[in-house]
């Protein structure tokens, strides 16, 4: 499949088969290759929660408008945005730090600037910190669903949930803003992909101020 063939392939299913599995292997295949995201720093402030268990689908479907396909779905993602994934200290950070010395990208003396640099970036308004783990992980969670479809999986992303109740339920620590939630498995035997809805035109999304 061309980019192109898996960009149109893709769309928000929402009938699945509930009795066709998701390999693991799959599900891990699709994780390793949404990860190659590019990300602010390369901090890569994501992770997920895989969601198999029917009782806990229950229950995630209980805080998500009761939407069938969170429990008819083999398998939901709860997507995590972590605000803290620019703090000092953090393990991905120190890791990415790590990694950048070892690759000559970054010399020693330059740790002040980085930190000086990240925190004037995702601190200068209330909602710098929030967006930077959103975005980033937003473009993390496109990749997952254009990796499914490269595997032949469907997929169907929502934000049609009750975070705070979401986040109790799984005991989502503070750190952790949660953009989406992925349903991800089969389209259902018999049933029929409605034809791709309406995108806005070149026209409408190019704009210019002044
Ligand atoms: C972040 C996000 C949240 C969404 N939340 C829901 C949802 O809660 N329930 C739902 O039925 N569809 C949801 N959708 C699916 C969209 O309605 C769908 O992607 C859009 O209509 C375009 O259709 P397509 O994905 O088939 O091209 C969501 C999509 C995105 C990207």
């Amino acid at each position: 499949m061309t980019y192109r063939d898996i960009v149109e392939k893709r769309r928000a299913i929402n009938f699945f088969d509930p009795d066709r599995p998701v390999r693991e292997e799959d599900v891990k295949e699709m994780i390793e290759i949404a990860a190659r995201a590019p990300s602010s720093f390369n901090l890569q402030p994501w992770n997920l929660m895989i969601v198999r268990d029917p009782d806990a689908k229950t229950r995630l479907r209980k805080h998500a408008w009761d939407q069938p396909k969170v429990t008819e779905a083999p398998v939901v993602l709860i997507v995590l945005a972590d605000r803290s994934g620019w703090h000092t200290g953090h393990p991905t950070v120190e890791k990415n730090w790590k990694e950048m010395l070892a690759s000559g990208k970054m010399m020693p003396d330059k740790r002040e600037w980085f930190t000086n640099a990240t925190r004037s970036l995702y601190t200068w308004s209330p909602n710098a910190e929030t967006a930077f783990a959103v975005k980033n992980t937003a473009f993390f969670a496109m990749g997952l669903m254009y990796a499914a479809t490269s595997l032949g999986l469907e997929t169907h992303p929502l934000d049609g949930f009750d975070h705070e109740g979401v986040r109790k339920e799984f005991k989502v620590p503070e750190q952790y803003w949660v953009p989406l939630l992925l349903a991800v498995g089969y389209l259902r035997p018999g049933v029929e992909v409605l034809p791709p809805k309406w995108r806005k035109s070149y026209d409408e999304i190019v704009v210019s101020f002044g």
